[in-house]
């Protein structure tokens, strides 16, 4: 068990990556605070986690408020007395070019992606120097490549990236690993509600978008799971400020 007696905060794991991410941890021992903004989608999570023989707590709230952000850190040190991995999961996907995005639209996806991120951290952190740990970024191949009517999007998952090598590098000292990872396409529901923004059938978007990954296929959360397992365990130990990309080959042709 590569997690056993380490706490874990997750964001958003009501749906997709999240939840992949809570049940993998619980599955490698760790003790976990989950969120979510939305209680329904964060309880059933719970309900799984806690099934697969985890102790667990669920804190919902949104990572956009800085009370919802700090509540998170406080209710995991309420029930385990120690954070030792931050996952920053959550996220908006307001898409929308520069031409077309209002202000709102920006203070929505920087809200919740850059200073949703940045505030669980902060508070995390707080604790965490104590004993030093790892926190993941969930970044995107968005971070990396321009993608027709997403800057919005691509913007804020581009300045995740920047911001886990300056994380890392500020936390260094304290023993504190900072990484992002970059997937590509993976099938959740934020994907469902691309394929209906788009007015596609799944399969329509499916053979459109899987070809163009090298592997021919979408990902599976649990492919990006495993990756922030690794990143998140002490086999990672000499690595931070990095980002690993789990996109298929997408953004490599
Ligand atoms: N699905 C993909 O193809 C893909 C590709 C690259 C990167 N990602 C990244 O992976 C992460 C997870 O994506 P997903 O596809 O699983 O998304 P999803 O929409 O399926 O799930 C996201 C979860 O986050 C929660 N959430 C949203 N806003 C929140 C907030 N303000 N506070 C707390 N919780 C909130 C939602 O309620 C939901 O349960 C995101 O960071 C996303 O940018 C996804």
């Amino acid at each position: 068990m590569r997690l056993k007696g380490k706490t874990a905060i997750i964001t958003g794991v009501g749906a997709g990556i999240g939840e992949a991410i809570a049940l993998r941890f619980a599955e490698e021992g760790a003790h976990l605070v989950l969120n979510d903004i939305q209680e329904n989608a964060g309880e059933k999570t719970r309900d799984k986690v806690e099934k697969l023989g985890a102790k667990a707590a669920l804190v919902v709230a949104d990572i956009s408020q800085e009370s919802g952000a700090r509540s998170i850190a406080a209710a995991a040190m309420q029930a385990f007395g120690a954070i030792d991995i931050l996952v920053n999961n959550a996220a908006d996907f307001t898409s929308k070019s520069v031409e077309n995005a209002e202000p709102a639209d920006w203070q929505k996806v920087l809200g919740v992606n850059i200073i949703g991120t940045a505030m669980v951290s902060k508070f995390a952190i707080e604790h965490m120097k104590a004993r030093g740990g790892a926190i993941v970024n969930m970044a995107s191949m968005s971070s990396i490549i321009a993608q027709r009517d997403f800057a919005t999007y691509n913007a804020s998952k581009g300045g995740i990236l920047t911001m886990t090598k300056c994380m890392a590098l500020d936390l260094a000292q304290h023993k504190i690993r900072v990484n992002s990872i970059c997937p590509g396409c993976i099938f959740t529901s934020a994907s469902v509600r691309e394929i209906e923004r788009m007015g596609l059938t799944f399969e329509q978007w499916r053979d459109k978008v899987a070809p163009m990954h090298m592997l021919g296929r979408l990902g599976e959360p649990r492919e990006v799971a495993n990756a922030a397992l690794f990143l998140a365990s002490d086999e990672a130990s000499f690595i931070t400020a990095a980002h690993l990309v789990v996109d298929g080959g997408y953004t490599a042709w």
